[in-house]
């Protein structure tokens, strides 16, 4: 496990863009596991830049979200799929049928769940994984408590990631209660994984994360068995670090 720790979210967004940039620039055909939230915005807008100025290119490269709202008006302003269109797709040479997020709409959400994570498969499994991290220390929607054998599945929803996720939209009472996610196994399958993290609110999950025992109480730690994970993180999100 590498831990990067870098001034502020400002720092911690550029030191992302320039590892996914080198990442796409070894493998222009990459498999990207992307994440939505605050986290990643910043990362996000570095990339653009470098795709603006034709240092990368998504042409060839395939995306796969982690997750997304159950139940959500897809063309809700609060939909992942909305979220990921304003903040990159719409702003990269990247085609349409190569992003993929699962649909929180879906008649049949455990079929979708199946077919996701084959498609992910398909796709010859994800190469780089970028994860932010809950201060509950979920990854992804994967709660405290989920199974670390779990693969793409619907999920509910903890009170904690409802509050914390109320900020986006007018009250509480709106935010979905439910998801899909990638798995924990969906995530430590993936060849490469990154983690950014960024603010006192994170420091108790960085902790856990990185130094406490591997626990389902908090999903990111089983990352301290993966064999090539990153965590990029700010001063205030590693505040509780042992040096
Ligand atoms: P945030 O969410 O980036 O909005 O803090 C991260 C997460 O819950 O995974």
């Amino acid at each position: 496990m590498k831990i990067i720790i870098v001034k502020d979210s400002k720092a911690m967004g550029s030191e992302a863009a320039r590892l996914i940039a080198r990442r796409m620039l070894q493998n222009p055909s990459l498999v990207l596991g992307l994440a939505t939230g605050s986290t990643p915005i910043g990362t996000y807008q570095h990339l653009i830049r470098y795709c603006e100025e034709g240092l990368i290119s998504f042409k060839k490269v395939k995306s796969f979200n982690l997750d997304e709202y159950v139940e959500l008006d897809a063309k809700s302003p609060l939909s992942y799929v909305s979220f990921m269109q304003e903040q990159l797709f719409s702003k990269v040479d990247m085609d349409e049928k190569n992003w993929n997020i699962p649909d929180g709409n879906a008649q049949d959400l455990e079929k979708e769940a199946l077919d996701y994570e084959e498609k992910i498969k398909k796709a010859g499994g994800i190469d780089l994984q970028l994860l932010g991290i809950g201060g509950n220390g979920h990854i992804g929607f994967n709660e405290p408590g989920t199974d670390f054998a779990s693969v793409t599945h619907s999920t509910d929803l903890t009170e904690e990631t409802i509050e914390d996720n109320a900020r986006f939209f007018n009250s509480k009472e709106e935010v979905p209660t439910k998801a899909i996610s990638m798995g924990m196994r969906s995530i430590m399958n993936a060849k490469e994984v990154l983690l950014l993290a960024s603010g006192s609110s994170k420091a108790k999950a960085i902790k856990g994360a990185v130094q406490g025992p591997i626990t389902t109480d908090v999903p990111a730690s089983i990352l301290q068995l993966h064999p090539n994970v990153t965590f990029i993180v700010d001063e205030e999100a590693a505040r509780e670090l042992r040096r």
